[in-house]
């Protein structure tokens, strides 16, 4: 288990004891985070489920691989630390990441 944290834009926390192994995305679907819509189901095929990722935790989170670079074009407002929620995987290193949850989704 790790903790995870999504702040919505409004600024609602939701923590969560994240199994290692499964994907941020999975975790926020499972406990109803507002924001998160994921419509491919975690196919880095919709840009549906971007998220910032906290400044704190962007070396750790490491960068986007090729195709979800390509996605990251059709998400709404990307910045230098977005990444789509699906192709994080949870590690137990990452126990206390904090993802931030944009305004609308692309
Ligand atoms: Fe579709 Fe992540 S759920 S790209």
């Amino acid at each position: 288990m790790a903790k995870l944290t999504f702040v919505t834009h409004d600024g609602q926390r939701y923590d969560i004891d994240a199994p290692v192994g499964t994907t941020a995305m999975e975790n926020a679907i499972r406990n109803d985070v507002p924001g998160i819509e994921a419509e491919c189901g975690g196919a880095c095929a919709c840009a549906t489920c971007h998220v910032y990722v906290d400044e704190a935790w962007t070396a750790k989170t490491g960068e986007p691989e090729a195709m979800e670079e390509d996605m990251l074009d059709f998400a709404f407002e990307m910045q230098p630390n977005s990444r789509l929620s699906c192709q994080i995987k949870i590690r137990d290193d990452l126990d206390g990441l904090v993802l931030r949850v944009p305004e609308r989704q692309a």
